[in-house]
């Protein structure tokens, strides 16, 4: 699934078998509903009103059904997603990683390398997602710099949690 501008006004889609590019809904909510849903989400804490409407303006607000792929492996990738409500399972290649949670985000590795999805990402709830294009990602990161050291530090966790994961499966050990 990445999120199609043009087709705003079709229905939530619901069929888990939508390919990565199919449509997913986009609410149409106003700015101050947008930014609300922002100010719920940990990724953004301490962020003022301006930064947050910033944020808000390139970006969409989407809702998937729960069993919807919105990622899927080896497919090309020019959407960023923030989860503002509901869980989604990430399946790597070695095997079937953490859930992910309100606030978290994902779908950030294709749009800084160029490289294809590196994991299926399902949703294991119905979601409310904050979408960015390819082409408001870089501008967010450019005008919101605290964001970047915030990816930095989870995505600095992830390889720690992912190395865990490699040394428990060559190891037989569970690491922690
Ligand atoms: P991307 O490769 O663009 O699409 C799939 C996303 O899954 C990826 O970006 C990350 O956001 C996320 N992802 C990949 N591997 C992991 C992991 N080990 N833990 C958490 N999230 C991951």
């Amino acid at each position: 699934m990445e999120f199609d501008r043009r087709s705003a006004d079709r229905p939530p889609f619901h069929d888990p078998d939508e390919a990565e590019h199919a449509y997913a809904g986009a609410t149409e909510e106003s700015s101050d509903a947008r930014i609300r849903h922002l100010q719920r989400v940990p990724l953004f804490s301490g962020f003022g009103e301006e930064e947050l409407r910033r944020i808000a303006e390139m970006s969409k607000i989407v809702d998937v059904r729960a069993g919807t792929a919105v990622t899927r492996i080896g497919e090309p990738g020019d959407s960023f997603f923030v989860i503002i409500d509901g869980t989604v399972a990430v399946r790597t290649p070695v095997g079937t990683g953490a859930e992910l949670h309100p606030g978290e985000f994902f779908g950030e590795m294709s749009l800084l390398d160029g490289e294809p999805r590196s994991a299926t990402i399902v949703a294991t709830t119905d979601l409310r997602l904050l979408v960015v294009d390819r082409s408001d990602f870089w501008r967010l990161l450019d005008e919101t710099p605290d964001l970047i050291s915030r990816m930095l530090t989870i995505l600095s966790r992830r390889v720690r949690h992912l190395e865990q994961t490699v040394h428990a499966i060559l190891h037989g050990t569970n690491p922690t």
